[in-house]
């Protein structure tokens, strides 16, 4: 079965509430056709309270705690999430891994609540630009894989997103050749690790824009894209968001 791409907008630390909430308007009301992309928007914790969205819109956390509840000052839990409504849970982005020092095995309990709390992890891995020149690109993606997808059943309800450290905010965007080859690794990994499980969305992630969308989308198994910096404009995400439906319909 065909799978329905993601535009997904990680506004990483930037806009209050108010400013989500009037980007967020902004946005569905300008994207009202589109119905062969899934967008996503994951605000701050903050930016989840008190937004409604309806499909094709949805809304991410960018990172949850493992325990239910408890004396975890700072953090917050699945539950607390799905009560803002929101279906998907970013975890394991290079900025959690390299600025704040997760580990595998702490996002692999996290992809773990997330599952059993009815939510869909968007695991994010990605080599950085040392482990790239060192020749370590798979190697790194599979131990990302297999560590935090570690004791999960299937792939059901799980979104990976690709992410070049080295691409990320940095204008530098990954060839087409790169991106081809990292998510035919990815695949081949979770092949190896779900022999049984279906196809799933692997997103690319790393310098996309309303520039390199149209190539970007129709790189072989990219199922859309986890935005940055570019999501945050009204006007560039939802070029981004339009090229991708475009795209999308004359494929089918
Ligand atoms: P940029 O699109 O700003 O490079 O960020 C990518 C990213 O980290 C999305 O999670």
């Amino acid at each position: 079965m065909e799978l329905t791409p993601i535009v997904a907008g990680n506004w990483k630390m930037h806009k209050t509430p108010k400013d989500g909430h009037s980007f967020v308007e902004k946005t569905t009301n300008l994207l009202l056709e589109i119905n062969h992309v899934s967008v996503i928007f994951a605000p701050p914790f903050t930016g989840l309270f008190d937004i409604d969205v309806q499909p094709p819109f949805y809304l991410a956390a960018q990172n949850c705690h493992w325990e239910e509840q408890g004396a975890y000052t700072g953090e917050i839990s699945v539950a607390m999430i799905r009560d803002c409504s929101a279906e998907y849970v970013i975890l394991g982005h290079s900025e959690r891994r390299h600025v704040f020092g997760e580990t595998d095995n702490w996002i692999n309990r996290k992809v773990i609540a997330v599952l059993a709390g009815g939510l869909k992890p968007i695991l994010c891995i990605g080599e950085t630009l040392d482990q790239r020149e060192a020749g370590e690109t798979d190697l790194v993606l599979k131990n990302q894989l297999e560590q935090g997808l570690a004791e999960v059943e299937s792939l059901q309800n799980i979104v990976i997103a690709y992410e070049p450290v080295w691409a990320i905010g940095t204008g530098v965007t990954a060839t087409i050749n790169q991106v081809e080859s990292a998510h035919e690794s990815v695949r081949g990994i979770l092949k190896e690790i779900f022999p049984d499980s279906n196809d799933i969305h692997v997103l690319y992630g790393g310098s996309v824009k309303p520039a390199n969308a149209e190539e970007l989308i129709q790189v072989p198994g990219v199922n859309g894209f986890l935005i940055g910096g570019a999501s945050l404009d009204v006007e560039s995400f939802t070029s981004i968001t339009r090229t991708v439906e475009t795209v999308q319909k004359r494929n089918l």
